[in-house]
């Protein structure tokens, strides 16, 4: 099933709840919470509070994206504030193994996260224990950069070993994924596809959305 999972990041942040709601009417089934602590990456943006703040006004589920060092440390704090899925980098986590364990056991299903410049084999040993892996199609810490290609091939490498090693993870990719990139990544197999400011932009967010899935949707009519 191909799901958008809308980054808020490129949302109005004055009115949240209402953009929520738009990107949920245009189809939109996953929301995208990028959080950022200005050291794993040179941004900042929220945490907990936020996830709290945003649980009750939708039934979507949240997916948080830990751009942050020592991940381990908040994970019991974004399971309470109600997050369904959580995203850890590889690069910061010495103890993968152990993080994505305490993710599982704190009721959230558990995801790990590549840098570009991180190999696909960074995760052999963990893949059959992750929900799904996100793919960076960017360097992380901003929204609205430039997609960069080489991910096509990382998603098709995750994908062929899915089948080679007969699990289910999901393959979800994140930064530039836009009208113009989204049909040859999910023809290599990604099926959760994040998506900022091809989504979120005043007055269209509705369209952008329902536009942006027909898109995702018919390429993957062409993959089967
Ligand atoms: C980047 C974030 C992305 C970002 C994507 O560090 O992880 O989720 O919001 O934004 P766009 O879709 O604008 O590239
Ligand atoms: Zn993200």
């Amino acid at each position: 099933m191909i799901e958008l999972a809308f980054s808020i990041l490129a949302a109005d942040f004055a009115h949240l709840a209402d953009e929520i709601a738009r990107a949920e009417r245009g189809g939109g089934t996953i929301v995208h919470v990028d959080v950022m602590d200005g050291h794993f990456v040179p941004n900042i943006t929220f945490g907990p509070p936020v996830v709290k703040a945003i649980r009750p006004i939708t039934k979507l589920p949240l997916d948080c994206h830990l751009m942050i060092e020592d991940p381990d440390k908040f994970i019991p704090d974004f399971a309470a504030a109600g997050a369904d899925m959580i995203a850890v980098h590889v690069e910061v986590c010495r103890h993968l193994n152990r993080t994505l364990q305490l993710i599982a056991d704190h009721g959230m299903k558990p995801a790990v996260v590549l840098n570009p410049a991180t190999p696909v084999e960074m995760l052999i040993e963990v893949l059959p224990m992750v929900h799904h892996v996100l793919v960076m199609s960017v360097n992380p810490g901003f929204g609205g950069q430039k997609f960069l290609p080489r991910s096509v091939e990382r998603i098709a490498h995750l994908a062929r070993l899915r089948t080679e090693m007969g699990l289910n993870y999901r393959i979800e990719v994140d930064g530039g994924v836009a009208h113009d990139t989204v049909a040859s990544v999910v023809q290599a197999g990604a099926d959760m596809l994040v998506a900022g400011s091809a989504i979120f932009e005043p007055g269209k967010t509705e369209q952008n959305a329902i536009d942006f899935l027909r898109v995702a949707r018919s390429a993957a009519l062409v993959q089967a």
